[in-house]
């Protein structure tokens, strides 16, 4: 009983941790979401650690809206379900990394 317990509000600490992290727009956040989520497909794409994709000559994105949307489009295409608080911490940052776009 007291180890089905101490599972529970181990459970809780965790989740209340987990969600006042994500509440708040974080590049560390996003740049944790982006490396657990986003690297495998562009590492296969791109080589090295994938990040050639945000850096090459002929990349996609030129804009910061168009970087909220391709965001997007690989976070459903990747099929997970990420509020949108989870796509503003990976914009941060990409933006912060590798597009510095002023908003
Ligand atoms: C299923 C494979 C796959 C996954 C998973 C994936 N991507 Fe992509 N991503 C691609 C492909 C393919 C392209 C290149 C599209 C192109 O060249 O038109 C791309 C391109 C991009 C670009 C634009 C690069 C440029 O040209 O400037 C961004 C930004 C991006 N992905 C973000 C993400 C993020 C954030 C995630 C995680 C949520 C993610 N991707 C997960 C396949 C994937």
């Amino acid at each position: 009983m007291t180890g089905l317990f101490k599972h529970i509000s181990l459970t809780s600490f965790l989740f209340i941790t987990v969600y006042s992290v994500t509440s708040n727009a974080d590049v560390d956040n996003g740049k944790d979401l982006h490396n657990s989520n986003c690297t495998s497909c562009h590492v296969s794409i791109q080589g090295g650690d994938g990040s050639g994709i945000y850096t090459r000559e002929n990349r996609r994105i030129e804009s910061h809206p168009a970087l909220i949307k391709q965001v997007k489009r690989c976070r459903d295409s990747l099929g997970v379900p990420w509020p949108d608080e989870h796509v503003s911490d990976v914009v941060e940052y990409l933006n912060s990394s590798f597009y510095k776009f002023k908003k």
